[in-house]
């Protein structure tokens, strides 16, 4: 066992063959002791070395029940977090590269919630009439602040039930990063576009009267994914006037207009069972990243597979986990050393904790 650790310097002029099998022999020396959870958006190269992989709600479940040491969480710094909130204090989660972020997590922080919330107890008293909701992909701070105003937090998966359970609480809700998945969820369950307003975090009350709040059900936060937002509806127009019979799968983060125009609409982890699941030679266009894309077209042999847009909408950051960060958080750890490791400060993670658990609650 070395002193210091392995810097990243001499790994990243690895070709990836030479880490593939590096990183074979480093699963097979740290054993049960290490556990790797994979997003579906991850790149081939990482995917193939998961032992578990998922949308956001199964890989925090598969969080939550490993007994293993180390969790290297193959996905972004949110779910990292999530990692290490749900596991015990003597397991360690592991992101193998910091800069694997989410855009659409940044787009609320602690600061801005708090000033939305303050603004909002102008027009009527939040924590008695509004259920603060915020999607998994955010920060662990907001997942507390859910936590200790009595909110909630959500996955792609169970957005309706978290948002069923929402409104049984109190009347209204402000949710929080992602404008698009809280619209098209609230709208599949006969909340109209009327009773929805998009609280602009950039302008004092949200660029909003207090008679739209008071008027609105769902206040949405201006948020949104740069990579789902590509997706247009002239994209499915377009697959329709080729393919009369073809079928159209979107995630929830895609715009309104996309989502309606879609067959079916769903977390990633769905959109693999969708296809998967329809018979033999159904053609399907697929309204999400395009390393999902790719995978689930090589994979259904019987059927066809398309990409929705004309260009290659890639989530950047996932991207930053290439097989050299994997190995170098590898073989640091057969090594006795970890690097990278995510931890939440015990308070946020105990608040944070309670909003997660009020979500596996609820969820089917
Ligand atoms: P899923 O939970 O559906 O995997 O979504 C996570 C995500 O970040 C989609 O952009
Ligand atoms: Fe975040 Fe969008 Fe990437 Fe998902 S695809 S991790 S929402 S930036």
């Amino acid at each position: 066992m070395g002193i210091h650790e392995i810097s990243i310097q001499q790994f990243l002029s690895l070709d990836d063959a030479r880490c593939e099998e590096r990183i074979v022999a480093a699963k097979a020396a740290l054993g049960k002791h290490l556990v790797i959870l994979g997003h579906h958006y991850q790149r081939d190269e990482v995917f193939k070395h998961a032992d578990y992989t998922g949308d956001s709600l199964k890989l925090s479940r598969q969080a939550a029940q490993s007994g293993a040491k180390y969790i290297i969480f193959c996905g972004v710094h949110f779910m990292a977090e999530v990692a290490d909130i749900l596991s015990n204090s003597e397991q360690i989660a592991i992101l193998p590269d910091l800069a694997a972020g989410c855009s659409m997590a940044d787009m609320a922080n602690l600061e801005k919630v708090e000033q939305a919330w303050g603004e909002l107890s102008a027009v009527l008293p939040p924590d008695e009439h509004i259920t603060p909701i915020t999607y998994i992909n955010s920060a662990a701070d907001l997942k507390a602040f859910c936590g200790r105003h009595g909110g909630i937090v959500c996955t792609s998966t169970n957005a309706q039930h978290v948002l069923e359970w929402a409104f049984s609480q109190r009347e209204k809700v402000l949710f929080f990063p992602d404008q698009h998945l809280g619209r098209n969820t609230a709208y599949r369950m006969g909340i109209p576009l009327e009773q929805m307003v998009l609280w602009d975090f950039d302008k004092p009350n949200g660029g909003l009267t207090p008679e739209q709040i008071k008027a609105a059900k769902m206040i949405l936060w201006d948020g949104f994914c740069s990579v789902h937002q590509q997706f247009m509806p002239e994209h499915i127009d377009h697959f329709r006037a080729n393919y009369p019979d073809g079928k159209v799968v979107s995630h929830p983060e895609c715009p309104f207009e996309v989502c309606q125009k879609s067959d079916e609409v769903g977390s990633t982890e769905y959109i693999i069972k969708t296809v998967n699941a329809s018979p033999p030679g159904t053609r399907w266009l697929v309204g999400t990243e395009v390393n999902l894309v790719n995978r689930l077209a090589q994979e259904s042999k019987d059927k066809f597979v398309d990409y929705m847009a004309p260009i290659v909408c890639k989530c950047s950051t996932m991207y930053r986990i290439n097989p050299q960060h994997l190995l170098w958080t590898l073989e640091n750890l057969v090594d006795g050393k970890v690097v990278n490791q995510i931890k939440v400060a015990p308070q946020v993670a105990a608040e944070a904790r309670l909003a997660l658990e009020r979500m596996f609650e609820v969820s089917p």
